[in-house]
């Protein structure tokens, strides 16, 4: 048992009371409050969190209205991976990531791809999904048959909503009955399937299933063939799904097995022939798949954020349909056909390159303008490239090199900018790691012995 903490622990500070209103008071009095009842130096917070202030207040201002009780930014690093050939065009692809080597791997793999014809893709779907989820007592016949009669209803009442939207050529696809009773006692959904172009479509889609419900509920009261049970459809709640797994997208890299290695045809048959056993791995073992998957995410996630999208939503998504038929496995496959190596991911992401933050955020459209203004399919491809380019560069670097190698070089760099390392420092104690172990202890005694010889 550690008795340091019992003797050393800190004096707690008195207790905290609630704040009442914090929303309503303006953003120094919330700094001030904050900064007073939960750091020991509220002045050198206060000083922090305002040098992340955007000096232009008109950008900051932005930032601020983005969400509630704004003290601050939260930086992560922007960065680009260039060279990426996808359906024959050069793409640079910006991505926001705080972890060292992903944008380094990402580049690395599209220069690997380059010159084998680059990378492939396809969209094969992009229907959205939501539901409205509700509980009916009574007779299924007379409720398909209420469905039935009111599902013109159901889309004239909410014309207001899809007008512009079909316009463009999007809109409502479908609207389904389910009935859900055997999972949950009483329990159906209006099942709706959406498109909704180049927008994400969240506030569209809630919007329509919204009215859907108040429809639904409204129309029951006179439906003659209903009792007064029946009548009392109880609305649970109307909102989309982000499992999309017809919102799905492909995209591959291929080239004959003895390009891949430029060296001996042997090595290379070699390699190619682990890199489909590490897919296959991940295809059957749970806990490698996850880790798998996480590295591709690492590439997603990244270009979800500089665009402006919900990662949260994507992530989701894409977890859900890596276990879509039972055990979780893995998004990527490989295989060797004929002398090819052939390596895709196929994956369902609904993304946005019109309204929220991709029309309001500055460095969103900078990002949407670096990658040509796409549309959402064509982000869709991006991202799924980005994804199986992360996923190849660190199943690569698993089955010959280690993560290690990569990984401790960025480490490295990391713990030298901390101690404050010059350029001329850095290069030496990076020569002096190729050959020692990069522990943060070693570099900080090589650090320091390399001050004090000086
Ligand atoms: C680290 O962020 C991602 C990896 O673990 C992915 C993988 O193991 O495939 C390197």
């Amino acid at each position: 048992m550690n008795h340091y903490h019992y003797l050393y622990r800190p004096k707690p500070k008195a207790m905290t009371q609630p704040i009442e209103g914090f929303s309503k008071l303006t953003k120094e009095q919330k700094i001030d409050w904050l900064t007073t009842h939960y750091t020991t130096d509220p002045e050198a917070a206060k000083a922090l969190l305002k040098r992340y202030w955007n000096v232009v207040e008109d950008v900051q201002q932005l930032h601020d209205e983005f969400i509630e009780n704004t003290i601050t930014n939260y930086y992560l690093p922007l960065g680009i991976a260039p060279n990426f050939l996808i359906n024959n065009k050069l793409y640079a692809i910006p991505m926001a990531i705080e972890e060292s080597s992903v944008v380094a791997a990402a580049s690395k793999a599209a220069k690997f791809w380059l010159d084998k014809g680059g990378f492939k893709t396809q969209v094969l779907g992009t229907e959205k999904i939501g539901q409205v989820h509700f509980m009916y007592h009574g007779n299924k016949e007379r409720l398909t048959a209420f469905f039935e009669q009111v599902r013109p209803k159901l889309l004239s009442d909410a014309s207001a909503i899809t007008k512009n939207m079909e316009k463009r050529g999007g809109g409502i696809n479908k609207i389904e009955l389910r009935d859900k009773t055997e999972a949950l006692d009483h329990y159906y959904q209006l099942h709706c399937t959406f498109e909704t172009l180049d927008a994400m479509g969240a506030n569209f889609i809630n919007s329509c299933l919204e009215q859907f419900a108040k429809t639904l509920k409204a129309e029951a009261q006179s439906f003659p063939l209903f009792s007064e049970e029946e009548k009392a459809i109880e609305i649970v709640m109307s909102i989309l799904s982000n499992y999309v797994p017809d919102c799905l997208v492909r995209a591959e890299v291929s080239c004959p097995v003895d390009e891949l290695k430029g060296g001996s045809s042997e090595s290379s048959r070699q390699f190619a022939e682990k890199m489909v056993q590490a897919v296959n791995i991940a295809k059957v073992e749970p806990h490698r798949a996850v880790t798998h998957n996480k590295g591709i995410m690492n590439g997603i996630d990244a270009v979800v954020l500089a665009t402006g999208n919900d990662f949260r939503a994507v992530e989701a998504g894409i977890h859900a349909y890596a276990s879509k038929d039972g055990p979780y496995t893995s998004l990527t496959h490989a295989a060797i056909e004929n002398g090819t190596f052939k390596f895709w991911i196929e994956l369902p992401l609904a993304l946005g390159t019109i309204g929220g933050l991709t029309s309001l955020h500055p460095l969103v459209k900078l990002a949407m303008e670096i990658l040509g203004k796409p549309s959402a399919q064509e982000l869709m491809q991006i991202v799924a490239v980005a994804g199986l380019a992360q996923n190849f560069a660190a199943v690569r670097s698993l089955v010959t090199t280690g993560i290690q190698e990569g990984h401790m070089k960025m480490h490295l760099l990391n713990i030298l900018n901390q101690l404050g390392a010059t350029e001329d420092e850095k290069k030496t104690l990076t020569h002096h790691f190729k050959k020692h172990s990069a522990t943060h202890n070693a570099v900080v005694e090589a650090f320091e012995k390399l001050r004090n010889t000086k």
